[in-house]
């Protein structure tokens, strides 16, 4: 088995616990009750959670709710009907890393929250696109940007993706938007986290007292969607399930 299946693998049990995590994201659930039904399963997989003990962030999942951009704490809170709600989480299995990130829809959602998980979905999937030997990794943040700015969203600048493999964040970074400095040549074999985080406001965010929750500066929501791809002669290869790769999809484009 090769470097990429290894990611492949460990991108797997990330997603086929984030389908389940997806589908207990229902009112009255707290972010606690989350983080530990992810640490449960990471056990029945032979897997460990990424984040915890991670530069000492405390537990296994990043949920954040509603403005909350990125790297929210689980903890008491519970979900509530309309909350928008983004889960990052990271495994190591045999060595290799994955990591991915969905938004969730708790309850009655709004339609422009609804569109502004999908559009952010919508990112992703272009950035992917360009994951393809001889592209650059501008075109990537490129393609964030042109789909995020065509639906007036905002582009979080603080936080980029990243390669990934037997380190969790590995060169280079992948940022979400256009850059006028020259970024390195994509190249078969390389596997990278692609991760924008899209706001419906103005993209600029502060870190809570926590000294980990990032937070929009206008109070506006944010979404985050994640996905590891390999760029192969073929073109981009998604790692992790298919069929979990759909989780969240039902109930965001409902
Ligand atoms: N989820 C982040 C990423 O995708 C890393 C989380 S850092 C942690 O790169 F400390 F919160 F775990
Ligand atoms: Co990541």
């Amino acid at each position: 088995m090769d470097e990429i299946d290894r990611i492949d693998r460990a991108c797997r049990v990330v997603r086929t616990i984030l389908a389940e995590l997806d589908a207990m994201c229902r009112e009255g659930v707290s972010t606690a009750e989350l983080d530990r039904h992810a640490e449960a399963r990471c056990a029945d997989f032979g897997a460990r959670p990424a984040f915890k003990g991670y530069m000492g962030y405390p537990a296994s999942l990043c949920v954040s709710i509603n403005e909350q951009v990125v790297h929210g704490i689980p903890g008491p809170r519970r979900l509530e009907s309309g909350d928008l709600v983004s889960i990052d989480f990271g495994v190591l299995l045999d060595g290799y890393y994955g990591d991915s990130a969905i938004t969730c829809l708790v309850g009655d959602v709004s339609d422009v929250d609804r569109e502004l998980s999908r559009v952010t979905r919508e990112c992703l999937m272009k950035a992917i696109e360009q994951v393809r030997p001889g592209r650059r990794i501008g075109d990537v943040g490129r393609a964030v940007e042109e789909h995020a700015t065509a639906h007036a969203l905002g582009v979080v600048r603080e936080f980029v993706g990243h390669g990934i493999g037997t380190r969790m964040h590995e060169e280079p970074q992948i940022p979400n938007y256009r850059t006028n400095r020259a970024t390195p040549r994509i190249e078969a074999g390389n596997v990278l986290a692609i991760e924008p985080m899209i706001t419906a406001g103005n993209p600029e965010v502060r870190v809570l007292s926590d000294g980990w929750t990032a937070v929009t500066k206008d109070g506006s929501k944010a979404a985050h969607w994640e996905l590891v791809v390999a760029a192969t002669a073929d073109g981009p290869r998604v790692l992790g399930d298919p069929v979990a790769v759909d989780c969240g999809e039902e109930r965001n484009s409902a």
